[in-house]
């Protein structure tokens, strides 16, 4: 069994495909992550400063809630998530994904894909959720990936992994 976990969550695909390839490099089995209420297309309208997605997103330390159907993280010593970036930030439910696992001891890190945000407040916001847990663990810088073996493998290897 592996010791590495992807879990990852993906509106229209695209980080679906980053997280296959960092799973595949990594050896590491893949979990997706459900929210308890599924995303509509009008949802996903960041045109719309009402659809849902700009109303949780705009809402401070929300959390969207998740199915918890998560893996037995036992015998994973490293758990990295995946995620679009929603105005600048992971959905909520990566919030919600992060209170509802027990990630004392583990390594954590974040990856996303994006129309061009920085990983840098998806960053912050995954370490105030770390915090908000009490959780003792480390937390890996994450990064904007593409769908490019080499820049994953690279950024792979700049990680503190188990
Ligand atoms: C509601 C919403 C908000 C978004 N906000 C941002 C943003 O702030 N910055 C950015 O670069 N891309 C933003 N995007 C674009 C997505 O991050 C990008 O298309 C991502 O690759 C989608 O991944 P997915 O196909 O796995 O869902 C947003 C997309 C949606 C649907």
């Amino acid at each position: 069994m592996a010791k590495n976990l992807v879990l990852y969550y993906s509106a229209t695909g695209t980080t679906k495909a980053v997280a296959e390839k960092v799973a595949q490099q990594l050896g590491a089995d893949m979990a997706e992550i459900h929210p308890i209420t599924p995303y509509s297309s009008a949802d996903l309208n960041w045109h719309d400063n009402k659809s849902r997605t700009s109303i949780e997103q705009h809402e401070h330390n929300s959390r969207v809630e998740v199915v918890d159907d998560f893996p037995d993280l036992s015998n994973y010593e490293n758990i990295l998530i995946g995620h679009p970036i929603w105005w600048a930030i992971p959905p909520r439910m990566i919030n919600a994904t992060i209170d509802t696992l027990d990630l004392n001891g583990k390594t954590l890190t974040g990856f996303a894909t994006s129309g061009g945000s920085s990983y840098d407040r998806s960053q912050s916001n995954l370490a105030r959720t770390v915090e908000q847990n009490g959780y003792d663990l480390t937390l890996n810088q994450g990064a904007i990936l593409s769908n490019n073996d080499r820049q994953i493998s690279i950024w792979l290897n700049s990680l503190t992994l188990n």
